[in-house]
């Protein structure tokens, strides 16, 4: 870094010194030749006043003969300590008097003689100044006066002069130098970084683009087509088919995996049974998982193995506890898996969600290990994996796994069924190595998630930090370029694959966008024109809600003019409200809306309403499409499926999605307007850019990013990692028979 500073400046120093030294150059002679001429001209003028002061005597003292008397005029002239020689020279030009130090060689020929000049004579001794004044008496010529002046003086002035030139040229060509390297550096930091977030995606029309230097504005949008290009040149290459669809996915089963049987396992279940007081109904929970999982099982069948959790669940299952579903039309089959309350304590409360789910977001909530949780937590993985065991049909089943609540699962199930491809996908970020490793039973885990074929994380990013993290805490073989993870002697391919949503959504019918928009106001009194912002999540302490509030408090105090006709709908799903730190998070949020709302409200008007209940995917959509801005502020989230169902929910293409730059989907969503959820500045004001977006604007932003969505759907999610899969299996069937052939040819032999 300071080499490459170092030569960054001589770009700027190196010229800069060459002109000022051609300059010095240039001017040093011309500075030298003006102080010579004012220096003569001052000797001349001096010279003129000493030989009219001599008139007088000489006049008297010449036509007398009176050397003695003239000499003595001579020598007291001379005292004057630039004076260096005099002479006087009669009228037929014979050097009369002279005083010692005259110059034999100069003579009287020194002008012609009627001229008072002067000259510059240069002798061996030094340079000397001569001029030459007449004597005449009442117009008689007597002769002519000569004074002799040092010129060395004027010599060592002139080189001290040259030396101040060159002393003050050095100097200020360190000082020029000095500003312009500081000034350049502040300058090229400035366009680096913002060159930097261009490329990352963070700058667009947003808010942070105030902080955009102008010299960078002509390249951002040239940028930015470039990167889309290359975006959509990336896709294109990554993917040779360009739409996934739920048939495409069937396609790749019946072909690529021979019609291999899918075994999904998740503690959450996609349905639902619950007794109410009109009597058992089916519910979709709020599951980021749920939502992208499930579209993919309705493409595949299979077996789903979840926890079964609800209030009728045993009500409606068959004698091996399986159900078909969807239940209005049913593709797969949902096998539930019981938990006493002490196991779903201490394995799900606790051990995941007290434990692992803080220690993976990093959202300054402390994570609590009980040994009590641990047990339980391992029990339960085991009797999940003895599900998936009992479950299975062949020897070689597809198993996906679901998330931070199964890392243990993949090895117990590989033990027992060496030759299931195990796919294990991690919903949620992993952190890095240091933060990971104050979990007392972190070898454990890891060693859990290598029993997985393939290890799935959002994004790169956690990708790598899962090797780190391997290679800090685990003896193992880790090929970087590979992306694989030798332990044991099994391999496991860790790969990002960033999860979606389902795009087409299967025959949905949805109220058009101006019914969603008018039925949602009038549900709340708010007239047609009144700005709406959505927030849709479970009531975590990562989804950013607290900052959300505080954004839209801010910018109300910003905007006065948008009291009374903005609002922002809050649907909280409730969600592990068993733990107190979720309980505290829902009391701090409640009393927040309160706070906000006594500041602002009047009569009807609420600036944020709260809804802190449950509502199905059907009326959530309803929100998505009846409102202005969509906000997902998460603190930490690994991919935040929210914001990709808002795109994909307003085929109207308007409506603006401000998003959390600590969000998975950040990395892939670049027309959102992305935040930091902490800068509640920066949130505030994107929350207004949002709301006062021209529709041109949000139509061009919102095509992009659902055409993005479309094409990077939950089915290529899916077929990405079973095409891995098929790979790998196809891989380990051609090794097994070369193997077996190897053998058989030995045994020959032998
Ligand atoms: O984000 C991870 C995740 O498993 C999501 O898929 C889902 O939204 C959420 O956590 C589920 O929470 P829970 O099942 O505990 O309600």
């Amino acid at each position: 870094m300071p080499i490459r500073l170092f030569r960054l400046s001589l770009r700027f120093v190196l010229p800069l010194a060459l002109v000022l030294g051609l300059f010095a150059y240039a001017v040093v002679p011309l500075v030298d030749n003006m102080t010579l001429h004012w220096f003569m001209r001052d000797l001349d003028a001096r010279s003129q006043s000493l030989a009219n002061a001599l008139q007088e005597p000489l006049q008297e003292y010449v036509p007398q003969h009176a050397e003695k008397k003239i000499n003595q005029l001579f020598e007291r002239s001379l005292r004057d300590e630039r004076l260096y020689a005099m002479g006087f020279c009669d009228s037929a030009g014979k050097l009369l008097y002279k005083t010692v130090t005259y110059p034999p060689s100069l003579g009287c020929n020194v002008h012609s003689k009627d001229a008072k000049k002067a000259s510059l004579v240069r002798f061996p001794q030094g340079s000397l100044h001569v001029s030459e004044s007449a004597l005449e008496n009442n117009g008689q010529y007597l002769g002519k006066l000569i004074l002799v002046h040092d010129m060395s003086f004027i010599e060592k002035r002139s080189a001290d002069t040259k030396k101040y030139i060159i002393v003050l040229f050095a100097m200020m060509a360190v000082v020029i130098s000095l500003i312009t390297v500081i000034v350049a550096h502040l300058s090229w930091r400035d366009w680096m970084s913002s060159v930097k977030s261009i490329l990352r995606g963070e700058i667009g029309p947003r808010p942070q683009q105030r902080s955009t230097p102008p010299e960078v504005r002509p390249l951002e949008g040239d940028l930015r087509v470039l990167l889309h290009e290359l975006n959509i040149e990336r896709r294109a290459q990554d993917d040779v088919t360009h739409l996934w669809t739920p048939e495409k996915l069937r396609t790749l089963l019946r072909e690529e995996l021979a019609g291999d049987e899918i075994l999904v396992v998740s503690n959450r279940e996609p349905y639902l049974h619950s007794r109410t007081r009109k009597g058992i109904e089916v519910q979709r929970p709020a599951s980021g998982l749920v939502t992208a999982v499930e579209p993919v099982m309705r493409a595949c069948s299979g077996t789903w193995i979840a926890h079964g959790s609800g209030s009728a669940d045993r009500e409606t299952v068959d004698r091996n506890d399986r159900v078909p579903v969807p239940p209005s039309n049913p593709s797969y089959t949902l096998r539930r898996v019981w938990l006493t309350k002490e196991e779903e304590q201490g394995y799900y409360y606790g051990f995941a969600n007290e434990g692992l789910w803080p220690l993976c977001h990093i959202a300054h909530v402390r994570p609590v290990f009980r040994s009590s949780d641990w047990d339980q937590y391992v029990m339960v993985n085991q009797r999940f994996a003895d599900a998936v065991i009992k479950e299975a049909r062949t020897d070689d089943p597809v198993v996906l796994v679901q998330d931070y609540h199964f890392a243990l699962l993949p090895r117990m199930v590989r033990e027992v069924l060496p030759k299931a491809t195990i796919i294990t996908f991690w919903h949620i970020p992993w952190p890095n190595p240091e933060s990971f490793g104050i979990c007392p039973w972190r070898e454990e885990i890891l060693e859990g998630l290598l029993g997985s074929t393939i290890l799935g994380f959002h994004t790169p990013f956690h990708c790598k930090n899962f090797m780190e993290t391997v290679d800090r805490y685990l003896e193992t073989r880790i090929e970087h370029e590979a992306s694989t993870i030798s332990y044991g002697g099994k391999l496991t391919q860790v790969e990002p694959y960033p999860i979606s949503i389902a795009w087409p959504e299967p025959n949905i019918i949805q109220p058009s966008v101006a019914e969603c928009r008018a039925v949602i106001r009038e549900e709340h009194g708010m007239p047609l024109d009144h700005l709406l912002a959505v927030g849709v999540d479970r009531l975590d302490y990562t989804k950013g809600i607290i900052e959300r509030f505080q954004a839209v408090e801010r910018m109300l105090e910003l905007h006065p003019h948008l009291v009374g006709k903005f609002t922002m709908i809050q649907i909280a799903a409730p969600t592990r409200s068993s733990l107190d730190e979720y309980q505290n998070f829902e009391a701090r949020v409640r009393m927040l809306v309160q706070r906000i709302n006594s500041r602002f409200s009047s009569g009807n008007y609420q600036p944020i309403i709260l809804k802190a209940e449950h509502h199905d995917a059907q009326q959530v959509n309803r929100y998505y499409r009846a409102a202005d801005v969509c906000m997902v502020t998460s603190l930490h989230d690994g991919m935040n499926l929210v914001a990709k169902e808002f795109i994909a929910a307003r085929d109207d293409e308007r409506g603006v999605l401000v998003l959390s730059q600590f969000t998975g989907a950040a990395r892939e969503l670049h027309e959102a307007l992305v935040v930091n959820p902490y800068h509640i500045e920066q949130s505030a004001d994107a929350l207004y850019r949002a709301v006062t977006m021209p529709e041109m604007e949000q139509r061009e932003r919102m095509r992009s990013m659902r055409a993005l969505v479309k094409d990077f759907n939950i089915y290529r999610w899916a077929g990405r990692m079973l095409l891995d899969a098929a790979r790998l299996r196809q891989r380990e069937r051609i090794t097994t028979k070369i193997r077996s052939h190897s053998r058989k040819s030995l045994r020959r032999v032998v």
